[in-house]
C-alpha cells in the first residue's frame, strides 16, 4: 500500500506501509487490531496506541491517518523524548514574535501545522505535566495558545498518542495527568508482542527477505525449517523491529549462522564461551559477536543506573541520544524500566553446527 501520493500538502512525508496481509496477519489479537482500525478511522476521535517496543504503533498510526476523511491533510509526527523538554512547548505550540530572547519572528507549533489533519504524539508519557494541561486543553475544545500569544488559537486536528510504558502506571507515580489519560484514550489500539504472534513469523521473514534482497540486489535464500522453528520459539524483546533487522543482517551477510549467533543466550560470557577447537576458527565473527554483545550489557547496566533515563545513559557513555535510540534498538533492549528484559532465549547450537 503506498499512500505518498495521495497525500497532498504534508508536513512530513507518511511514507510505505508493508501490505495489509502481513501488518495484520493471521492471530486473533491483530484481526480485533484490524477491525478496530477500520471502525475508528472515518471518526474524529483521539486514539491510544500501546505495546512493546517495535510492535508496529508507527506503521498503526499512519494507517490510521491514511484512513482517515484528513487523509489530504498534514500528517505531524512528534517524538517527544526527541525534543529536550525546554524546546518542546515551542515546537508544540508555537510562538509569537519576542516571546524569549531569539524570539525574532512569529512561528507555527506543530498543533497549528497538523490543522485539518492528524498530530502524532508518540512516547507521550514523555510529555511534562505542564505541557500536558495544554495538550488537555487542545483536546477539549480544540483551542491553544501560542508562546507570548494574548489570545487562544483554534485548530480542527486529530491526535493520535503512542507509548510503550503502561500509563495507568505514570498516573499512580502523578507523573501522567488522569483526566489527559481518559482524553486521549476515547479508543484504544493493543498491539501484542511478537512472542505471542509466533505464527506470523514465517510470513514476515519472509516478507523481509524478499523486502531487503530486492532493496540491496541480493540473493539470501528461505531459511531452514529448522531455523524458522527456532525463530517462532525465540523470546523476540525487540518484537518486529529486531525480526527485522535480524533478516536484513541475514540478506546482507548471506548466512544462517549469523542469525543463530545473534539468537545465542544472552547472558553467556564470550570470553569463557565454548570456542570450537575441532575445526576452523573465525575470529572475525567470534570478535563481532563478543563486541555485540559487550555493548549491549554495558548499555543495559548504564541504563539501569541511571533508572533508565535515556539521556543521561547517552551522556554518561558520551554518544549521541540518537545514537543510543538506535543501540537500543539494534540490541532488542526493552526502551524502558517497565519491560522485563528477556527471559534467556532458545539455545540454538544444533542450527549453528548445521
Ligand atoms: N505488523 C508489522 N508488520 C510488518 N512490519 C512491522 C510490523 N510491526 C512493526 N513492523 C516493522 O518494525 C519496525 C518497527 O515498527 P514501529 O516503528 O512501527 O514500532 P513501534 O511500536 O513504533 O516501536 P517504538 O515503540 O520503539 O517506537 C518498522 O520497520 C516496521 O516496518
Ligand atoms: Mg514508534
Amino acid at each position: 500500500m503506498n499512500t505518498t501520493s495521495s497525500v497532498s500538502s504534508l508536513v512530513q512525508p507518511l511514507g510505505d506501509f508493508p501490505p495489509e496481509n502481513i501488518i495484520f496477519g493471521r492471530t486473533e489479537a491483530m484481526q480485533t487490531v484490524r477491525d478496530r482500525l477500520s471502525r475508528l478511522a472515518g471518526a474524529n476521535v483521539p486514539v491510544l496506541i500501546h505495546g512493546e517496543s517495535g510492535t508496529g504503533k508507527d506503521i498503526i498510526a499512519r494507517m490510521i491517518h491514511a484512513a482517515s476523511p484528513w487523509r489530504n491533510g498534514p500528517w505531524v509526527k512528534v517524538n517527544c523524548p526527541a525534543i529536550p523538554g525546554t524546546l518542546l512547548e515551542s515546537e508544540l505550540f508555537g510562538y509569537e514574535k519576542g516571546a524569549f530572547t531569539g524570539a525574532f519572528g512569529a512561528k507555527p507549533g506543530r498543533v497549528e501545522l497538523a490543522h485539518r489533519g492528524t498530530l502524532f504524539l508518540d512516547e507521550i508519557s514523555e510529555l511534562d505535566l505542564g505541557l500536558q494541561s495544554k495538550l488537555l486543553q487542545l483536546l477539549q475544545d480544540g483551542q491553544f495558545c501560542r508562546i507570548g500569544a494574548q489570545e487562544d488559537k483554534k485548530v480542527e486536528v486529530r491526535v493520535v498518542c503512542a507509548t510503550n510504558r503502561k500509563l495507568e502506571q505514570e498516573i499512580e507515580n502523578g507523573t501522567f495527568r488522569s483526566d489527559l489519560f481518559y482524553r486521549i484514550n476515547v479508543v484504544n489500539v493493543y498491539l501484542p508482542p511478537l512472542r505471542e504472534r509466533a505464527e506470523d513469523i514465517p510470513e514476515l521473514v519472509n516478507y523481509f527477505l524478499e523486502h531487503y534482497n530486492r532493496k540491496y540486489n541480493c540473493r539470501a535464500r528461505a531459511l531452514s525449517l529448522q531455523l524458522m522453528s527456532v525463530l517462532r520459539k525465540y523470546h523476540w524483546p525487540g518484537n518486529v523491529r529486531e525480526l527485522e533487522n535480524l533478516i536484513k543482517r541475514y540478506v546482507i551477510l548471506g548466512n544462517e549462522e549469523v542469525i543463530s549467533s545473534d539468537l545465542k543466550p544472552r547472558e553467556t560470557d564470550l570470553f569463557n564461551a565454548d570456542i570450537p577447537m575441532d575445526g576452523q576458527i573465525s575470529l572475525k565473527k567470534l570478535t563481532r559477536q563478543a563486541v555485540r554483545e559487550l555493548e549491549r550489557k554495558v548499555i543495559l547496566k548504564v541504563l539501569q543506573s541511571n533508572h533508565w533515563n535515556r539521556k543521561m545513559t547517552a551522556k554518561t557513555l558520551g554518544i549521541s541520544y540518537r545514537a543510543l535510540l538506535y543501540k537500543i534498538r539494534d540490541a532488542g533492549l526493552p526502551s524502558n524500566r517497565m519491560k522485563r528484559i528477556a527471559e534467556p532465549p532458545v539455545e540454538v547450537k544444533e542450527v549453528a553446527a548445521d
